[in-house]
Formats: C-alpha cells, sequence, structure tokens
C-alpha cells in the first residue's frame, strides 16, 4: 500500500507527455524521436491529452482538408488546455506547421509551440522559450545543421518490429506534392549512424526493421552506397530477421537493389512501388519521369529476382487532364501488374504545388466515379492474392496476442495480419505457419513448425 502511495506521488511529480500522430510512417517516428528529445526534461508518455503537461499535433499535410482537421482538432485541446489553467503546452509539428505556421499562431494563438519536421531538435530549447517568452515559438526554417545529429543516443525501445528514417525530403517536384516543400530537399543518414542505430534496436528487441524515407530507394550515403549496399550490411546483423523499406520512387530502383531483392532471404518480398498513373501522358504531367511500359519492365525484373515478391502502390485518380481514356490505362496496368494491396485517392490541389493552378480540373463527381472503379478492381486483386495463400507455409514475425483467448497476432511476409491459436510466449518470434483462411482483413492460419527464441 505505502510503496504504491509513494510512486503515484512519484509519478505525479512527473511531467506527462501526450502526442497525437496523423499520417505517414515517417510521423509515426517523428513522434517517437520527439518523445526522446523530451524524455531528459522529465516527459513522460501519457496515454490520454486529458491533463497532460505537453500536448503535440504531428500533422500531415499531404491530401484533403489537412489545415481545417487540425484547427478543429486544436478547438478540442484548447478546452483540455483550459482545464489546466493554461498549464498545458500545445505544440503543432508536422508538415501542415510547415507550410500553415503562421496561420495556425493567427488563427490558434493559444498554440505555444509550432515546429516543422526538421526541427524537433530543438523542441527542449522552444520548450524553454515559451515558458519565458509566454508568447508563441515558431520554428520551420530548414536549419543548415542535421537534426539527425543532435538527437539523443538514448531511445525509447520500439518493440518488435521497429522503423527507422534514412532519408528524408524529396528533390522530384511531382506536380501534385506537397512534400518537397513540407519536408524540404532530399537528404541521406549516412550508413555509420544508421548501422548503429539498427543495432540498437536489435539489442532493444527489434525483429523486422523498416527504413523510412519519402524517396527511400534515393538513399545514398556519404560513404558511396546506395540502398542495396546498404541493405547488404543491415542483413548481416544477429537477430534481426526481417528487412523491408518504404517509399520507393520507380526511378530509383537501381541493378544493386534488384540483386539485394535477388540474395537477401530477411529482405521481405513485398514492396510499396507507388505508379499513380498508368497512363504516359498523365505520368508525364505529373513529373515522375517514367512511362507506364517501364514501370513494368521494373516489376518484371523484381518479380525475376524474387519471383515470390508481391508488390503494393498508391493511385491518384483525377490528377488535372486526365481523361477517361487516361484512367482506362491506369485499370489496365493495374490489371497487368495484379497488386497484393493499394492505395487510392482522388487527387485533392494542395496549395503552391504546380497541379493546383493547371486548367482541366476533374470534377469532383468523375473521381469519385473512377475511385470506386479503381478501388473496386483493387480489391478484388487483394482478395485474390489473399485466397492464393491458402494453404501456403509461411514464416510469421508475432508481435501480439489476438482478439480471441489463446491466440496471438503477426504478419506474414506481405504484411498481412495473421491470426493462430498458440502460446504468448512465441510473441517477437518467427513462426512457420500454414495458411488455413482468408477473412477480409486478415489472414488466419496454425504454426506448422515450432521454433523456440534462439
Ligand atoms: N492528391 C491526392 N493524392 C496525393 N498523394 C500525394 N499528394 C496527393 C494529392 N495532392 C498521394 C500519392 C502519394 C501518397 C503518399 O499520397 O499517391 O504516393
Ligand atoms: Fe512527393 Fe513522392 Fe513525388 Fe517526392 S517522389 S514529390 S514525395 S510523390
Amino acid at each position: 500500500m505505502e510503496a504504491g502511495r509513494e510512486a503515484a506521488t512519484i509519478a505525479t511529480a512527473r511531467k506527462r507527455l501526450h502526442v497525437i500522430t496523423w499520417g505517414c510512417q515517417m510521423n509515426v517516428y517523428d513522434s517517437g524521436r520527439m518523445a526522446d528529445v523530451l524524455a531528459p526534461l522529465g516527459y513522460e508518455p501519457a496515454a490520454e491529452p486529458d491533463g497532460a503537461d505537453m500536448v503535440i499535433l504531428n500533422t500531415c499535410h499531404i491530401r484533403d482538408k489537412a489545415a481545417e482537421k487540425v484547427f478543429s482538432e486544436l478547438g478540442r485541446l484548447r478546452r483540455l488546455k483550459d482545464a489546466t489553467d493554461g498549464r498545458m503546452i500545445l505544440a503543432v509539428a508536422g508538415c501542415v506547421a510547415q507550410a500553415e505556421g503562421a496561420e495556425i499562431l493567427a488563427r490558434a494563438p493559444y498554440v505555444d509551440i509550432v515546429l516543422g519536421p526538421q526541427t524537433y531538435h530543438k523542441l527542449p530549447e522552444m520548450v524553454a522559450r515559451a515558458a519565458r517568452a509566454g508568447g508563441a515559438v515558431i520554428e520551420t526554417d530548414f536549419p543548415a545543421e542535421d537534426k539527425f545529429d543532435y538527437l539523443p543516443e538514448k531511445a525509447a525501445p520500439q518493440g518488435i518490429a521497429a522503423f527507422l528514417t534514412i532519408q528524408e525530403g524529396c528533390d522530384k517536384f511531382c506536380s501534385f506534392c506537397v512534400v518537397p516543400y513540407t519536408r524540404g530537399a532530399e537528404q541521406s543518414r549516412s550508413a555509420a549512424t544508421v548501422l548503429a542505430e539498427a543495432k540498437r534496436l536489435v539489442d532493444q528487441g527489434a525483429v523486422e526493421i523498416s527504413l523510412l524515407g519519402q524517396n527511400v530507394n534515393a538513399w545514398h550515403g556519404t560513404e558511396g552506397w546506395g540502398l542495396g549496399r546498404l541493405l547488404r550490411a543491415l542483413a548481416e546483423i544477429q537477430g534481426l530477421r526481417r528487412l523491408r523499406y518504404t517509399t520507393s520512387h520507380p526511378r530509383d530502383m537501381d541493378d544493386e537493389l534488384y540483386a539485394a531483392h535477388r540474395d537477401l532471404p530477411n529482405l521481405m518480398p513485398f514492396l510499396h512501388l507507388p505508379v499513380q498513373s498508368g497512363s504516359d501522358r498523365i505520368l508525364q504531367a505529373m513529373n515522375r519521369k517514367h512511362t507506364a511500359d517501364e514501370y513494368r519492365a521494373i516489376v518484371g525484373r523484381l518479380r525475376d529476382a524474387r519471383p515470390d515478391l508481391a508488390l503494393s502502390s498508391d493511385f491518384i485518380v483525377g490528377h488535372p487532364g486526365e481523361t477517361e481514356a487516361d484512367f482506362e490505362a491506369t485499370m489496365q496496368l493495374v490489371r497487368d501488374v495484379r497488386f497484393a494491396q493499394a492505395y487510392s485517392f482522388k487527387y485533392s490541389p494542395r496549395p503552391g504545388t504546380p497541379a493546383a493552378g493547371a486548367p482541366q480540373q476533374v470534377p469532383e463527381a468523375e473521381k469519385d466515379r473512377r475511385l470506386q472503379a479503381l478501388q473496386a478492381l483493387l480489391r478484388e486483386q487483394q482478395a485474390a492474392f489473399n485466397a492464393s495463400c491458402v494453404g501456403l507455409t509461411m514464416p510469421v514475425l508475432f508481435t501480439g496476442t489476438g482478439r480471441h483467448p489463446g491466440q496471438i497476432a503477426g504478419r506474414s511476409p506481405y504484411l498481412q495480419p495473421v491470426h493462430v491459436m498458440g502460446p504468448s510466449d512465441l510473441i517477437g518470434t518467427e513462426q512457420t505457419v500454414t495458411i488455413t483462411a482468408t477473412h477480409p482483413n486478415s489472414l488466419a492460419g496454425t504454426i506448422s513448425q515450432e521454433r523456440r527464441r534462439a
């Protein structure tokens, strides 16, 4: 009893940090690193924003009404801040902060800190300045220094399947995309720092690492390495059973990378390779710098290198100028390639991007119709891919318990959720599973060969 009361007293003396994360896996990673940066100041993770000492809203600007969504969430957080008599520090981070920082401070003056994705290493200093100044602090410049050089060595463990950002930003300037403006120019971390962080993650229990970057296969280490070479070096790390990388651009697939898919058993046979459109005319308007047939050829090379490889992609329907014939070319590309999984979106004009001001915007109703047709085809292909897994035996990395008692849950090489009946001490291990059934969003199976932890 006494010990419990003491622990509770200490806990309330600590500061509580709640981070809300929207958007891509890079934002999930960034949120983790922001928490790491604030840990030395005494901030500990809080599951709920109510009563927290600091709340960070890590935002995404990629599509749709990003700013409106931020302002409506800030309205909710303002009430929670008021309930703490204004003590709660409210920070807006991420790509909306980068693109609309001044607007945020004008419309939501109760926000204390606005910071872009390249400045979160400065958070402790910003927290101190916010406390001193009693006014808002904004940091949305692209600093000359590299934030990765300023992040603490110590980081909270990420668990069995970890993310590791190796590259950030983008120089490709696709017509529709805000990333080159919000995340800035392409920047790679050195191979040495990536390898050191990967080893630390594995020491902390990671069995799988997903390398992240907006243009991850454009990664080039200061050592003159490309991604294929980095994957080879990472594959040597003892205890690291699975490697992935996302998101890639078709233009940056190179010989070394095909060879890595051919040679590395722990490089998972699943690749997210956005194509956006199957029409050469629209690909050109999008500034993608490749044709639909070049994409087909890349897929062919990948499948030659690794016959069990499956693909995922991103598609945009209704880019300015897209005709019915262009859309049909996209449908044909999907039929030709056959995707295991995909994301598809209606084109959404992003302020400041070339396509936003282009004539020939496609009417909303037409975008809706095309999206529905495309999604129906993609759903069919996903269901067919899942069905083709029934009867197969594949390694599954177990990461947690399932919803039903006695069930454990994990991921297939293709990132499909897999549920089996099995003991919870298999969590954290990879087991050979025979797939017995498909459900709409997952697979079921039985462990066919149990391997205990080494
Ligand atoms: N409108 C719709 N979709 C977009 N994406 C990026 N920008 C836009 C936009 N303006 C999609 C692309 C990209 C994915 C992350 O988001 O398909 O690959
Ligand atoms: Fe955006 Fe990707 Fe194009 Fe870069 S390559 S501009 S991140 S869609």
